[in-house]
C-alpha cells in the first residue's frame, strides 16, 4: 500500500452576526476609520453578543456545520483538537465541550494552545494521527472570542481583533494530495511582548488584577510587527526553496490575519501577485486561530485538486511557521 496522506476533506467556518465598525470603535477610543484602515487595514471585526457563550459556542456551530456539509455522522470522528487562546474555563479544554454540544460520542480530543500559529500547529498534530493508519476521520477547530479578553479603552489593541471559529476535516489518502510538510519554530523569550498578564498560575485573578486591566490582551504592537514581517517570509520563502515551488508553482498564500502589511509583506518575500493572497482581514479582523481556517472556507469555491497552497502563522509566544499543502478537492462540498 502506498503512503498514507492526510488531507483536508471539508472546511466551515462561523462569524457572530455583530459588527462592530471602525466608526464605532471611535466612539469609543482616541481612533479613526482612516488610521485603522492605513495602519492595520481593518474596516469590522464580528463580535459574539449571545450571553455567557463563549468560543466552544462558535467552535460547535463550526463543526456542525462541517459534519453537515461533508455528510459525516458525529458518531464517525475519531478525535477532535481545539485551538484556542481564549477557552470558555481554565479546564476542561474546548475539545470536550465542543464534542459535547456536537455529539461526538466516539471521539475523544484535547486542546493545543499556540496563539496566533495554532490552527498551523493543531493541523499538524492531527496530521500525525491520520498518516499513522489509526484514525480516519479528525477535526481541527480553532475558535477566539477576543473580545473577551480585548480593553476597548485601548486604543493600540482593540481594533485588531475579532470573534470567529473555523474547523477542517482531515481524512486518509493514498493520492499525491494532502498536507505535505511543515517548517514551525517558537521562541519563547517573544513572550514578553505579547501576553495576557493574569488569569494563570503566576498570577491568579485578584481584584488586583482585574483593577490593573491585566486579564486584556497586552502587546508592544511595534516589536511584534517587525519579528511577525520578517518570520512569516522568512518561513514561506524557506519552503518554497525546499519544495523546489516558484510563485508561479503556487495558487494560493493563506496567510494568519494580523496586520495587512504583514501579509502583503509576505507575499512580496514569495514573488506573490495580491490576487494568489487569500485576505479577508478587513471584514473580520485578527481572529487567533480561526483566520486561516475561516480564509478556506471562504474561498473553497475556488480551490481546485492538486493546487499548491501554503499556510503561514505568526503569533505570541513566539510561535510561527508554514505548511505546504496540495489541495485534495475541487471547489465547495
Ligand atoms: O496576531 C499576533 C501578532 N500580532 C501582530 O502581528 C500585530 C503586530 N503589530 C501591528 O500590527 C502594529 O504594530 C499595530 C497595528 C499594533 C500598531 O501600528 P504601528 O504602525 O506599529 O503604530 P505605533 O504603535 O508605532 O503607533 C504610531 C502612532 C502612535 O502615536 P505617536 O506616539 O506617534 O503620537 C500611537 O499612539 O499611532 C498611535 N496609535 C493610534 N492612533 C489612532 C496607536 N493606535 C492608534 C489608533 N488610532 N487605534
Amino acid at each position: 500500500m502506498g503512503k498514507i496522506n492526510a488531507a483536508i476533506t471539508g472546511v466551515h467556518g462561523w462569524v457572530p452576526e455583530y459588527r462592530l465598525t471602525n466608526d464605532e470603535l471611535a466612539t469609543m477610543v482616541d481612533t479613526s476609520d482612516e488610521w485603522i484602515m492605513q495602519r492595520i487595514g481593518i474596516r469590522e471585526r464580528r463580535i459574539l453578543k449571545e450571553k455567557d457563550m463563549g468560543s466552544s459556542y462558535m467552535g460547535a456551530r463550526a463543526v456542525k456545520g462541517l459534519l453537515e456539509k461533508t455528510e459525516t455522522s458525529p458518531e464517525e470522528v475519531d478525535l477532535i483538537i481545539a485551538t484556542t487562546v481564549t477557552a470558555d474555563m481554565a479546564f476542561p479544554a474546548n475539545a470536550n465541550i465542543i464534542a459535547d454540544l456536537v455529539g461526538l460520542k466516539n471521539s475523544w480530543g484535547y486542546d493545543i494552545n499556540a496563539a496566533c500559529s495554532g490552527f498551523i500547529f493543531t493541523l499538524q498534530t492531527a496530521v500525525q494521527y491520520i498518516e499513522s493508519g489509526r484514525y480516519k476521520k479528525v477535526i481541527v477547530v480553532g475558535s477566539d472570542k477576543m473580545s473577551a479578553i480585548t480593553d476597548y479603552t485601548d486604543r493600540t489593541t482593540c481594533p485588531l481583533f475579532g470573534d470567529a471559529a473555523a474547523a477542517v476535516l482531515l481524512e486518509p489518502t493514498t493520492e499525491d494530495v494532502g498536507i505535505i510538510d511543515h517548517i514551525f519554530g517558537v521562541d519563547g523569550s517573544g513572550r514578553h511582548y505579547l501576553h495576557q498578564k493574569a488569569g494563570g498560575s503566576a498570577r491568579p485573578a485578584s481584584h488586583k488584577t482585574v483593577d490593573a486591566k491585566e486579564h486584556f490582551i497586552f502587546q508592544e504592537g511595534q516589536a511584534v510587527f517587525k519579528f511577525a514581517v520578517t518570520k512569516m517570509a522568512d518561513v514561506s520563502v524557506e519552503m518554497m526553496k525546499k519544495h523546489n515551488l516558484t510563485s508561479k508553482d503556487l495558487a494560493w498564500l493563506v496567510p494568519h490575519q494580523a496586520n495587512m502589511r504583514i501579509i502583503l509583506a509576505t507575499a512580496k518575500r514569495m514573488g506573490l501577485e495580491r490576487e494568489k493572497v487569500m485576505i479577508n482581514i478587513e471584514r473580520y479582523g485578527n481572529t487567533t486561530t480561526a483566520t486561516i481556517p475561516l480564509c478556506l472556507w471562504e474561498w473553497e469555491n475556488q480551490l481546485r485538486k492538486g493546487d499548491n497552497i501554503i499556510l503561514a502563522a505568526f503569533g505570541g509566544g513566539f510561535t510561527w511557521g508554514s505548511v505546504y499543502i496540495k489541495w485534495a478537492y475541487d471547489g465547495k462540498k
